[in-house]
């Protein structure tokens, strides 16, 4: 079903899901239980931006650095990407949403390993949504990953060849990072993608995140001006010419 509003500027959102250890233990609970209300939210988020006309998701699961954290925590992600992956296949194949894991699996279970390849090859030529999950991954791998690649192949290094070497390149850049749980980092996710990105955080932590202030801030980020660094010639002259009026008028 879509939705009235439509996304026309948002193409790429990318999400850093914070705050659910936080959110947790504010309620006397162990982080990990944070993490398994966090889950949950991820289908709302997913589904919401199917119908908006979002064409790439990408979520950030479990950073390189989240395999420092205690066997317990790092086991329950694991196991909640496995429940994920079972629960929502059949949806996700039925809107064709195209799905990959960005990032470096191998320390995960075979047996989740299986259903990722198997959900990856299935949806390979879905032109649906296309929904990435960041997990063991790090933005400054994935630029040493791409260029080392490009320099075994010969291939001249440009923004245009690096880009093409990202682990998922056919998501292509960031149009709005969100990051939940109140702070403002970007924390080594996506960073050649996230170049031009409008930042929005949200002092909500990630299991009290849902779909209406996900909409919210889509419509409200929609609204701004991208100039990408440039400046519009026919705006600035106005503008100048605003000035230079209020400055006769002063003087
Ligand atoms: C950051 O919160 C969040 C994570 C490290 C994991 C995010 C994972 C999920 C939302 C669930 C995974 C779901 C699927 C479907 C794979 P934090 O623990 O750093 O929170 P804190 O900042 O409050 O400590």
């Amino acid at each position: 079903m879509k939705n009235d509003f439509q996304v026309k500027k948002i193409k790429h959102v990318a999400i850093i899901m914070d705050g659910n250890g936080r959110w947790a233990q504010n309620r006397a609970h162990r982080r990990v239980w944070g993490h398994v209300r966090g889950s949950s939210i991820v289908s709302d988020v997913v589904e919401r931006s199917d119908d908006l006309g979002v064409e790439a998701l990408t979520l950030y699961a479990f950073s390189t650095e989240n395999w420092s954290r205690p066997q317990a925590e790092v086991k329950t992600l694991f196991s909640l990407l496995k429940k994920f992956l079972m629960r929502e296949r059949s949806r996700i194949l039925k809107n064709k949403i195209r799905f990959k894991v960005i990032g470096d699996i191998v320390n995960l279970p075979e047996a989740t390993k299986d259903l990722i390849a198997k959900l990856e090859n299935e949806t390979k030529d879905f032109d649906g949504l296309k929904l990435s999950f960041a997990f063991g991954y790090g933005g400054r791998s994935e630029i040493v990953s791409g260029i080392k690649s490009l320099v075994e192949q010969g291939i001249e290094i440009s923004e245009e060849s690096i880009s093409k070497a990202m682990y998922a390149p056919e998501i292509g850049d960031v149009d709005l990072l969100i990051r939940t749980g109140g702070d403002q980092r970007i924390s080594n996710f996506l960073l050649w993608q996230v170049a031009y990105a409008e930042l929005f955080f949200t002092n909500t932590k990630w299991p009290d995140f849902n779909t209406e202030e996900y909409e919210d801030i889509l419509r409200s980020v929609e609204g701004r001006e991208r100039r990408f660094g440039a400046v519009d010639e026919t705006e600035s002259l106005d503008s100048a010419r605003k000035m230079a009026r209020v400055n006769h008028q002063q003087y």
